[in-house]
């Protein structure tokens, strides 16, 4: 069977050449197709960095406005989706939902995309934008028992979401540009991040030939995962409980140091980065400048500041680079926004939807083969039943 090199977890093994994403773990670089993470977080809009990440260009004003509409073309959700909504129990997780509608999309789209034809392709990313984001505001209002949405074709793609998620028929959404510039930046710092998990999930799935909606949805459910995406949510759990146990911060960070105990920091560590996560210095400052723009005191953000500040002088976070990720200080900023704790990986997902398309797309075109890694059989020798 020749000679199989294991690496657990493969963190010396790359899956794949790609154009989308440059990452310098060292450095603390990242780049979405050559741009730098801080120019497009403060200079570019959720849907030109999704377009950027997808077909590969900047896109000119005419093609993001075109852009733009076509994903408006898509935002209505096939009325028999409801009744599936309609099974889940109140107390579902939105993730859970979110994955399960996603590939329920597969049913009402069943021809798979024919990625050499660029109208084909055009139009499954232009719905899967449309869909996914409609859907992901539904698994809320489920939970909440509230009335499902549509889409406003008269307003923007970021403030759509907003409006989804918070609109009630006795209490027009009141637009707050704090909110949807914050919300842009968050989705633009979430939107790729090379060959993670659950990016590496959705090129695997898709390396069969799976659809797009198919791969999507195995994608949520890889970012569900606490070590992954599910970690903003746990970082808030974790905040909260510290601040309702009288802040003890060293109690904590002497938990996470306890091998004896499985606790460990959440939205600290990460694979790739060892010295520090662009993405947390941006959104660190983001939710400073939210909070006082809101006029929001949270005492959780002074837990966090206060953890990241004793953590970045421990020996034991400081001898194995552990610093502050991106789900670090995000979920304050959710949080300030009125999104609830269990829709922050969701909002993740929305955020990272253009990278799962973009890296689906690339590996498609470059005619991957099936994704397919070897093992070393560790188990009984041969023996008689
Ligand atoms: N708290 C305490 N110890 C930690 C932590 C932490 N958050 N992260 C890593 N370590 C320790 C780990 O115990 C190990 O120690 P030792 O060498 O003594 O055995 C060492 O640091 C190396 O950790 P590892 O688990 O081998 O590193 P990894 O690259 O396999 O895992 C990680 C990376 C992100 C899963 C991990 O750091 C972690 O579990 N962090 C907490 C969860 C989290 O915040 N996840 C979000 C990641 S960023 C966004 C995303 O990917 O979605």
């Amino acid at each position: 069977t020749g000679l199989v090199t294991l690496d657990p977890g493969y963190k010396n093994s790359g899956s794949c050449t790609s154009e989308i994403t440059f990452l310098d773990g060292e450095l603390g670089i990242l780049r979405y197709r050559g741009y730098g993470i801080e120019d497009l977080a403060e200079n570019a809009n959720f849907l030109e960095v999704s377009y950027l990440l997808i077909f590969g260009e900047k896109p000119t004003a005419e093609v993001l406005e075109k852009f733009e509409n076509d994903i408006r073309k898509y935002t209505l959700v096939n009325e028999e989706m409801k009744s599936i909504l309609d099974g889940f129990p109140k107390t579902a997780h939105p993730m859970g939902i979110l994955a399960a509608m996603t590939s329920a999309l597969t049913s009402f789209n069943p021809k798979s995309v024919d990625v050499e034809n660029e109208k084909d392709m055009y139009c499954a990313v232009c719905k899967t934008m449309g869909k996914f984001l409609v859907i992901a505001t539904w698994t809320f209002r489920k939970n909440m028992g509230y009335p499902l949405n549509y889409y406003d074709n008269t307003k923007g793609y970021v403030e759509n979401f907003m409006r989804l998620m918070f609109e009630i028929p006795t209490e027009p959404y009141k637009v707050n540009k704090t909110f949807i510039e914050a919300l842009d930046k968050l989705f633009i710092l979430h939107a790729d991040h090379e060959q993670n998990c659950s990016t590496s999930t959705v090129r695997m799935v898709g390396s069969s030939h799976a659809g797009l909606f198919a791969s999507i949805s195995a994608g949520v459910s890889a970012l569900w995962g606490p070590l992954h995406g599910g970690a903003n949510q746990a970082v808030l759990e974790m905040l909260e409980e510290i601040h309702n146990n009288g802040g003890d911060t060293e109690k904590y960070l002497a938990k996470a140091k306890d091998k004896e105990d499985p606790f460990r920091l959440m939205g600290f560590g990460h694979r790739v980065y060892k010295n520090f996560d662009p993405r947390a210095k941006i959104i660190k400052k983001a939710a400073n400048e939210v909070l006082a723009t809101l006029g929001v005191e949270d005492p959780i953000l002074d837990i966090a500041r206060k953890l990241e500040a004793a953590a970045l002088e421990d020996e034991y976070f400081k001898s194995r680079n552990l610093y502050p990720n991106v789900d670090f200080y995000s979920g304050i900023i959710y949080r300030a926004l009125g999104i609830p704790t269990d829709m922050f990986t969701v909002m993740f997902a929305i955020g990272r939807l253009p990278g799962w398309i973009a890296q689906w797309k690339e590996m498609r075109e470059n005619k991957e083969p099936i994704g397919r890694p070897r093992q070393i059989y560790t188990g009984a020798t041969l023996r008689e039943f």
